[in-house]
């Protein structure tokens, strides 16, 4: 089935304003390779009959198949080790140290959690490697008044495909062994069958949603570390300010951001500092200090 230049241009910028890939010419083959399927199946056989029924506009169930179609999931538990080894080392003990102190103060909520945000969380394996390490870190301090409870997970995503495996949590042979050890999966996993599925302590602490980050996604409220690896390097760079923007807004002072390997802020943003802990680069919220008016 051909792909014609014209039909490559509709289509991604259809993808664009569906969930913000920024699809280049050289990427033509992509296209046609991962939506060939469904010009079968919507557009009779042609990728100008797709196009055409996209135009109709009244299929949900098509625009998600082409978000799970075009989308890139590749993800693995203790993904580059070292982002994980910062955040065991020097987040959570900062975490703790929040905890204790949100207890201890008698203006804060009791009980008010640590949240954490793993953004374009693909199949799981991220939000699940920081509620291993969360459990590790409580079940070490648990004797310094830390539970499960004091931390809160959100794993989001685009795609309903990759949520929902997410949310089953069970993992073939090969999927457990890409970055886990046997002594954490055995602590973490149980076998069901022919699948390993993550245990309930785990299962309990990470809430999933449906969530696109070029939308406006203010509403999830603050969060303490926001992790959103693997997933900038597809977006052009106004979608990267805006998104920049709001993750600014949504962590305080002393919140942590976390980028993928090969994305970084690159200038588009003056409201974080990067900050060096071994092999992480960290970006930092820059806040402006409330000043108190003093009431005549
Ligand atoms: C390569 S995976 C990264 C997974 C994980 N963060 C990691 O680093 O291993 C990228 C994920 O981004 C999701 N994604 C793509 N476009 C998105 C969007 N506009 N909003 C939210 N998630 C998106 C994809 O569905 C995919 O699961």
């Amino acid at each position: 089935m051909e792909l014609s230049m014209q039909e490559f241009q509709e289509l991604s910028k259809f993808i664009y304003k569906l969930c913000g890939l920024d699809i280049k010419e050289e990427k033509h083959y992509l296209v046609k390779q991962r939506l060939s399927h469904l010009a079968l199946s919507f557009g009779s056989g042609s990728f100008q009959g797709l196009i055409d029924k996209i135009r109709t506009g009244s299929d949900t169930r098509l625009r998600d198949q082409i978000i799970e179609a075009i989308t890139t999931n590749e993800t693995f538990f203790f993904r580059d080790v070292h982002p994980f080894d910062t955040f065991r080392d020097l987040i959570l003990p900062r975490l703790g140290e929040i905890i204790r102190q949100r207890k201890a103060s008698p203006h804060q909520r009791k009980g008010a959690k640590v949240n954490i945000w793993s953004a374009a969380s693909s199949t799981g394996q991220e939000p699940y490697t920081l509620a291993m390490l969360i459990h590790e870190y409580v079940t070490a301090n648990g004797h310094r008044g830390i539970t499960l409870q004091d931390f809160g997970i959100l794993a989001t995503d685009i795609s309903t495909g990759v949520l929902s495996k997410a949310i089953a949590g069970k993992y073939t042979d090969m999927e457990i062994s890409r970055g886990l050890s046997p002594e954490r999966r055995d602590r973490h996993f149980r076998k069901d069958g022919n699948m390993w599925a993550v245990s309930e302590a785990l299962e309990s602490m990470v809430d999933f949603r449906r969530v696109n980050l070029t939308e406006p996604f203010t509403m999830l409220g603050g969060f303490d570390v926001i992790f959103c690896r693997n997933i900038l390097i597809y977006f052009d760079d106004d979608t990267k300010r805006r998104i920049f923007l709001q993750f600014h807004q949504a962590l305080p002072d002393t919140g942590y951001l976390m980028l993928g390997a090969c994305e970084n802020m690159n200038m588009l943003s003056d409201k974080f500092e990067s900050s060096r802990h071994k092999d992480t680069i960290l970006y930092l919220p820059k806040k402006t200090p409330v000043v108190a008016f003093a009431q005549k």
